[in-house]
């Protein structure tokens, strides 16, 4: 299983920090909370108990391995998710490796923005012909993946391909323009289950088929995650993972640490950083509570890659203002490893290096930098994985979920809606002329103006 290292967010290791009877108060708060979620289960929950979704990806497989390229198009949870399993369990290289190389395996795109240099990017670098294009949008009505698709299928028409033949559309089984045109065309579809919202919907077919594609084992994760479940409902709160996290970082909050950093000493694992930055906003940054109070909560979410920021961010967290709380991602096991070579060994700055592991190095200075963070006051959550393979991966992701709505659970708000962003697309909407949405057209709404050249 993943470790957890808690140690130092306690007041006896870091200045300003958590009593372990605090911690203790919320225990049958969290315990009876994750007895009404066992009875009643989200909708993630329930997408790791079944079957179901696992078999609708295989069931496309022969469709899909007809093919040299996937280009995913989606956005928020339709494509962070991807993103992150991708970086995580496929090398960095990926998409430059041949076809034997990648065992027949796809090359992954996946286009998250609007973005017309990066979006004509990705299509210099992939033969439309041999190309599989998957449109993810749970609502259809999402203006960044529906401009994209509408690009892509121009794309298509345009070389004479049959669309139907290098689409398939994920998204909800019943509502939306997805759904109404793949019914109409024949396109091939996969459902995204109604009761799994955007950013929880990981280990559904939104990232599945990208995994599937890139040859991830997505049984697997799926285990990983189903371990992570039960661990999480059969645990008190002291050997519960996800309920600590929650709890640390809600007690954290409270004594004004309002930022969550999320430290990656491994480049595979920084997306899931990123990944984790979408869930903790979007689910915990909210105005109104549950009893209809106003109360503007949320912790920022920060991502950070070590050791580079440490030569860019560390500075601050450490002596800056006392405002955050800090995970470190680390792996004991990394797929490859590189021993230093002893050259120069009359030079001390060079000698102390030759014939250690580089991952002795970058794993030296996670432990150093939170170390040094304790002695500043500044506290911190250790994540260490024993490996980086599809078992922890799915873990992870199923971990950081129940935190998040554990979380939720503490500020007494809702972690599934995010009404804070619906303003900014109706103006979009309107800025971009469509028909229903003129009212939002506040252009010219600034009172006083201030643009200089
Ligand atoms: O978590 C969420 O609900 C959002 O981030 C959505 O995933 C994002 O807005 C994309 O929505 P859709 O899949 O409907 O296009």
């Amino acid at each position: 299983m993943l470790k957890f290292d808690f140690t130092y967010t306690l007041a006896e290791n870091v200045q300003g920090g958590l009593d372990t009877a605090e911690i203790d108060s919320y225990s049958a708060k969290v315990e009876e909370f994750l007895k009404r979620l066992d009875e009643n289960k989200p909708g993630f929950v329930n997408a790791v108990l079944t079957r179901k979704w696992i078999d609708s990806v295989n069931e496309l497989s022969d469709f899909i391995f007809t093919f040299d390229n996937l280009v995913v198009l989606g956005i928020g949870g339709s494509a962070l998710g991807n993103i992150a399993i991708q970086n995580a369990l496929r090398p960095a290289n990926w998409n430059s490796l041949s076809v034997d190389e990648r065992n027949g395996y796809l090359r992954i795109f996946v286009v998250d923005n609007v973005d017309p240099d990066y979006l004509s990017s990705v299509l210099d670098c992939v033969d439309p012909k041999t190309t599989l294009f998957n449109i993810i949008s749970k609502s259809g009505t999402t203006a960044e993946p529906m401009a994209n698709y509408l690009i892509v299928r121009g794309i298509l028409e345009s070389y004479g391909l049959d669309p139907k033949e290098h689409l398939i559309f994920t998204t909800d089984p019943e509502k939306g323009v997805l759904r109404r045109l793949g019914r109409a065309e024949g396109i091939r579809m996969l459902e995204i289950p109604p009761d799994v919202g955007g950013r929880f919907s990981v280990l559904t077919p939104v990232g599945l088929l990208s995994a599937k594609a890139a040859g991830v084992d997505i049984e697997e994760l799926i285990i990983g995650a189903k371990d992570a479940y039960e661990k999480t409902i059969n645990s008190s709160l002291w050997e519960n993972p996800a309920a600590l996290i929650a709890v640390t970082h809600y007690l954290h909050y409270l004594k004004k640490r309002n930022i969550s950093v999320m430290m990656a000493y491994s480049n595979r694992l920084y997306y899931l950083a990123d990944w984790y930055r979408q869930l903790w906003a979007e689910s915990l940054g909210k105005m109104y509570d549950n009893d209809g109070n106003k109360v503007h909560v949320g912790q920022t979410p920060v991502k950070a890659l070590g050791a580079v920021d440490q030569h860019s961010q560390v500075q601050l967290y450490n002596e800056g203002p006392d405002d955050k709380i800090i995970t470190f991602l680390r792996t004991e096991q990394f797929d490859r490893e590189i021993i230093i070579p002893k050259i120069h060994e009359s030079e001390p700055e060079l000698a102390y290096l030759g014939g250690k592991k580089l991952s002795t190095l970058l794993n030296s200075e996670q432990l150093g930098t939170q170390l040094a963070l304790a002695k500043h006051g500044r506290p911190s959550i250790t994540v260490t994985f024993p490996k980086i393979d599809e078992y922890h991966i799915g873990q992870f992701i199923m971990y950081y979920e129940l935190a998040t709505v554990i979380a939720g659970h503490l500020f007494n708000i809702n972690p599934y809606d995010q009404p804070g962003v619906e303003l900014g697309k109706k103006i979009t909407y309107a800025l971009m002329g469509r028909e229903g949405f003129e009212e939002y057209n506040y252009s010219d709404s600034a009172q006083k103006r201030v643009e200089v050249e």
